[in-house]
């Protein structure tokens, strides 16, 4: 497929980035020009994040090191002002279930309320990876389960160092 012009969004928390994630990014900049990945600073969702914006964006940007379209930032602002920031016109979210269906929903809403010039586009995840989140993985590797066919190899390593031994 020839790729679309322009930039897209794929806001996420990423704590940390599983191999669905890296799925969705990477068939996002199979389509289109320019990949911008936005990992929030402190999610609203979560409480405390396991790892620190920096160390999700450099396990991202590893992960992605081979796609040329791709780059990572942190944000910390609404999502629709940091995609307006890279003059992006869509945010581009993964779909695993029903399950996620609702929050979604409603976020493209509220995104839409806040910027009706930017629309929200959801990839399916493939079928391998649509059981897979990252807090299912962080639950595995707190009790010692192997997550190194789930998540990028970095990820493995510093999981087990920082969850491994509880
Ligand atoms: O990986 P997640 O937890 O589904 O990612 C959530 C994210 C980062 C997309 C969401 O928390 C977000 O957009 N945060 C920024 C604040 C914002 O703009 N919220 C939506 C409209 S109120």
């Amino acid at each position: 497929m020839s790729e679309q012009s322009g930039t897209v969004v794929c806001p996420g928390s990423y704590d940390p980035v599983t191999n669905g994630h890296i799925d969705i990014i990477t068939r996002t900049s199979n389509v289109f020009e320019r990949v911008v990945v936005g990992v929030v600073n402190n999610p609203v969702r979560k409480a405390k994040t396991l790892f620190a914006a920096e160390e999700r964006k450099a396990f991202i940007e590893e992960a992605t090191a081979e796609l040329p379209n791709v780059e990572v930032q942190i944000f910390a602002n609404l999502l629709v002002e940091f995609a307006r920031d890279n003059e992006a016109k869509a945010i581009v979210k993964g779909l695993r279930a029903i399950s996620d269906f609702e929050y979604e929903f409603e976020m493209a809403q509220l995104n839409r309320k806040l910027d009706p010039g930017i629309e929200s586009i959801y990839v399916i995840a493939s079928p391998h990876y649509s059981f897979l989140s990252s807090t299912g993985v962080k639950e595995m590797a707190t009790f010692g389960g192997d997550v190194s066919d789930l998540v990028p190899p970095a990820v493995a390593t510093a999981l087990g160092e920082r969850l491994g031994d509880r």
